[in-house]
Formats: C-alpha cells, structure tokens, sequence
C-alpha cells in the first residue's frame, strides 16, 4: 500500500487509476483505526476498482481543545490494519495541507444541525462538512463509505453532498460493536477497563428498550433509558432522543414516522461516548 501526504502526490496516483477506467472508493477517517473502519474499507473494496483511505484529525470539528489534543493518533499502526485489508491508498495530509488558508465557509443545515450532537457540540458539523467537502474535492471518489454509529453525521453528509452537488455516492455500513456491544470507536482505546465493562450498558439498554416498542410510550422508554443507564457508576446520559430517522426531529408516537431511530450520548467520565438503535425500518433503505 502506498502513502501519500500531499495532493499533489494523491493526484498523480488516482488519475493514473481513473485513466484505466476505475472506480474509486474512498474512506475518510481520522485514524486509531479499529475494526469499524477496517469493515468499511473491506465493503469498499469488495464493491469498487480501487479503494483508498484518508487519516487525517480534522481541527476543525472538535470543539473541545483536550478532545482534540487527547485524540490517539498512531500512523503506523493504521497503515498496517488498512494494508491487511487490501486498501491501495493511504492519504494522510498536513493540516497546511487541507487547510492552505481557513476555511470559512458555513453550511447550513437547518434543524438537522439543531438536535443531538448539533446542538451539543456546537461548531462540530460546521468542521466535518468542511474536511469532507475539502476531501471530496481532492479525492473525487464515485464513492464513499460512512459508518452508521455516526447517524446524524450521515445525514448531514448527505445533506452536504445534495447542497454542493456532487457526484458522489454515499454507502452507509453498519455498526460494527465489540464483543460486550459496545459500539466500535477510537474513544474506547481512552477508557480503562472498569469504563469499558461498565460501557456495555448503553448497547445494552438500547437493544433491551427495543422489546418495549410498540406497547410502551415513547416518553416511558426515554425515562427507562436514562435511568438504567445513568445508575451505572461512571456514566451520565448527555441526551438519549427517538427522532424521524431521515429528519432527525423528535417524534412523540410510534405511528408518526416509518424510519424511528433512538440515538444516545453517554460520558463515561470524561470520554464522550455515542450510539443508536433503529426501532422501526419499513420504508428506508438501511
Ligand atoms: P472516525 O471517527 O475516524 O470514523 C470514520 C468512519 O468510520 C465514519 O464514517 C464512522 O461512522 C465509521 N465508524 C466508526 N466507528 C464505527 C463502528 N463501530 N461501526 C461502523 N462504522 C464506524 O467520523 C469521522 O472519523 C470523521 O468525522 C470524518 C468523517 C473522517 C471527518 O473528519
């Protein structure tokens, strides 16, 4: 696998692909990878001609300075778990290099932006619409590939790709969890042992709550949530909402929308930690 750091070096790489007529997948990541994203490089492969991956920690979309600074970062170690999974293309820019000038653009994302991470970390889509857009424009892949455990960024992404117009497909990929179904994520590496047993609960308690729908209401499962989760020692519900999966506003009954996803936030200490579960899916394509 090859590594390259500029956009000049990328360019020379992938327009000798597409010349030969492939198909580019594209990965963007922000590296400490972990079977999650390994599972999305691997879908890309077995669906495209030639698949790379970026790692790049995007200042732009923390809006917490010790986030940003505690963010584990190991390139080696990502350039291995990318190259065993047959990735071609490892792009892993300099900030200078993504960010030659500021970037000022601000998107506007309507009510997408004013719920859940929106509303909690201020700023944080404004950043990832940024990287992506800017990372899209480098790489002009055919597609790209987002995790499901990010739900909202998802949306926002697609929002993103509709308002710029671009000609890119995004494949949405399941949520890959650890073996006591705790969802996949870098943070994880940050929390001792006792945080990770203890972070079971939230996977836990979304799916258990999945067998009270549809007799018990949406309020009442909102409540049960919050407590079982919040009597585990160490971890505090930040929101837990159940919204319209494709609007993301907050729906008061089941019969309301066809798409009904319960998305949750948890601090296990100090590490921030997200998830969700889909309750109902009749009419959605994930
Ligand atoms: P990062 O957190 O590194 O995640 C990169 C991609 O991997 C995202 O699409 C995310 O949803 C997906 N992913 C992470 N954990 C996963 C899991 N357990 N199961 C399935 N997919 C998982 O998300 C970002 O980086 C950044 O915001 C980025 C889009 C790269 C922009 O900077």
């Amino acid at each position: 696998m090859k590594i390259v750091k500029t956009i000049a070096e990328l360019r020379e790489v992938l327009d000798a692909e597409i010349r030969k007529g492939k198909q580019i997948g594209f990965v963007p990541t922000m590296g400490a990878l972990h079977t999650g994203h390994l599972t999305l490089v691997k879908q890309a492969v077995s669906e495209c001609d030639f698949v790379l991956a970026s790692v790049f920690v995007n200042p732009n979309q923390f809006n917490n300075a010790k986030d940003l600074e505690r963010y584990p970062r190991d390139l080696d170690k990502d350039a291995q778990l990318l190259e065993s999974v047959n990735c071609e293309l490892l792009f892993a820019p300099s900030v200078k290099e993504v960010y030659p000038e500021e970037d000022k653009r601000r998107f506007d994302f309507g009510d997408l932006e004013t719920v859940m991470e929106g509303k909690y970390r201020q700023g944080h889509f404004n950043g990832v619409a940024q990287v992506v857009s800017r990372l899209f424009e480098m790489v002009t892949p055919n597609k790209a590939y987002f995790g499901l455990k990010d739900f909202q960024q998802l949306a926002i992404i697609k929002n993103m790709v509709k308002q710029l117009q671009l000609d890119v497909e995004i494949v949405p990929c399941q949520i890959v969890r650890e073996e006591n179904g705790l969802a996949m994520s870098s943070r994880n590496t940050l929390l001792n042992k006792e945080q990770r047993k203890n972070a079971s609960v939230i996977a836990r308690t979304l799916f258990d709550s999945c067998n009270f729908v549809p007799e018990t209401t949406i309020e009442e499962i909102k409540l049960k949530v919050f407590k079982r989760i919040n009597q585990v020692e160490g971890l505090e519900v930040e929101y837990f909402e159940i919204v319209d999966g494709n609007s993301l506003q907050t729906i008061d009954n089941w019969n309301e929308s066809a798409y009904i996803v319960g998305c949750i936030a948890v601090f296990a200490g100090e590490i921030r930690l997200i998830d969700n579960v889909t309750y109902k899916n009749t009419d959605h394509e994930y």
